[in-house]
């Protein structure tokens, strides 16, 4: 029997996930509900592409309100869980996964807050009720480091962490570097091309650099840490001539997450030597994992946007085959 699947935020990301199940991209789960922040629409026997076009507000059957009680009553199996990140509180999303994990129903998300916000709580509800909690989607985009991670470095160490995981502030610092424009400058273009927020300040201020390396470091390295344990600068400050000098010397001003061999996880401008394999530009991300026997590992890749789709179909697939549910499937 196929597992069903709630898609909770019909955002950027859910609408593109959402289509990809109800056609069928995943063997083995059936799409039988999304929900956005006025209501949802459930429908146990699979929603089809066709009702997806439009607004599912419009839909009949579609109920105004929070779709929690899916979860409570036993509705679905599997939340993919997509709605805004919120700081401080990681709210909703907080409870939606909580609700599903404590029923052992798997979870799949993307969205940092709650799980670099309450990562401890998550992961320890998650095994005692047996329920998977997958995030690829939270750091890098569409690049593998937490399954990484998890398939191909179990037989090594992960001793530090290095690395580009922003591609708003990339792209500004990018364009100071190269056009010579003021930070104002790249920030207001960046935002005209729809690469920075209106309210641009989490991605500015280093605050979600932070969430991304919190994440990294507790759940690739084993840490625990906690936001305030994050040292944060953001690159508001970073000024065009502080770029321009670097250039002269062959380096380029990056905002860099860090977590150090002892476990300090640092947030700030830095500069890195152009043939530094993490000095990428543009919104490209960059991360280096040090091993403990494998050396230097470095993963370049598109950190945010449809790249992303690629980690959360991923996590979906991987709950898929560990739930058995993938037999006959091709590709596997
Ligand atoms: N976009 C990316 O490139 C990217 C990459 C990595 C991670 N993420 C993370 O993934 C998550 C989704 O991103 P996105 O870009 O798809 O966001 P988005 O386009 O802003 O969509 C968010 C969706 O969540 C819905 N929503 C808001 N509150 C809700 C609630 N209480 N219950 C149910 N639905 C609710 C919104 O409803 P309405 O439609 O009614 O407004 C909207 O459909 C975010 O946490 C984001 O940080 C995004």
């Amino acid at each position: 029997m196929s597992l069903r699947a709630l898609v909770n935020g019909y955002g950027f990301l859910g609408r593109r996930v959402a289509r990809a199940l109800a056609s069928g991209k995943v063997p083995g789960v059936k799409l039988v509900a999304v929900a956005r922040s006025t209501g949802y629409i459930h429908r146990p026997g699979g929603l089809t592409l066709e009702e997806l076009e439009g607004d599912i507000a419009s839909l009949e059957g579609f109920v105004e309100g929070s779709p929690i009680s899916l979860l409570e009553d036993g509705k679905v199996d599997l939340l993919i869980e997509l709605t805004p990140t919120n700081l401080p509180t990681g709210e909703p999303a907080l409870t939606h996964i909580k609700t599903a994990l404590s029923r052992g129903i798997d979870v799949v998300t993307a969205n940092k807050a709650p799980i670099a916000l309450a990562y401890r709580e998550l992961t320890e509800l998650s095994r005692s009720t047996g329920a998977l909690l997958l995030f690829e989607g939270t750091v890098g985009g569409g690049i593998p480091l937490v399954s990484l991670r998890r398939f191909c470095l179990r037989g090594d160490e992960v001793l530090s962490i290095r690395g580009i995981l922003n591609g708003t502030t990339n792209y500004i610092l990018s364009r100071m570097h190269f056009e010579g424009l003021t930070f104002e400058l790249a920030l207001r273009e960046a935002q005209n091309l729809g690469i920075a927020e209106r309210d641009p300040t989490l991605d500015i201020e280093g605050y979600d650099t932070a969430l991304k390396l919190l994440i990294l470091a507790n759940s690739v390295m084993g840490l625990n840490r906690r936001l305030e344990d994050v040292r944060i600068t953001g690159i508001s400050r970073v000024t065009a001539d502080a770029v321009s000098l670097a250039k002269e010397a062959g380096l380029a001003v990056k905002l860099i997450g860090s977590v150090s061999p002892d476990g300090h996880l640092t947030v700030a401008p830095r500069l890195v030597k152009l043939n530094d394999p993490i000095c990428v530009h543009g919104t490209l991300n960059a991360v280096t994992f040090r091993l403990r026997t494998a050396g230097d590992l470095t993963l370049i890749g598109e950190g945010a946007g449809e790249p992303t789709v690629t980690s959360i179909l991923n996590d979906v697939w991987e709950v898929v085959t560990v739930r058995g549910r993938l037999t006959g499937a091709r590709g596997t």
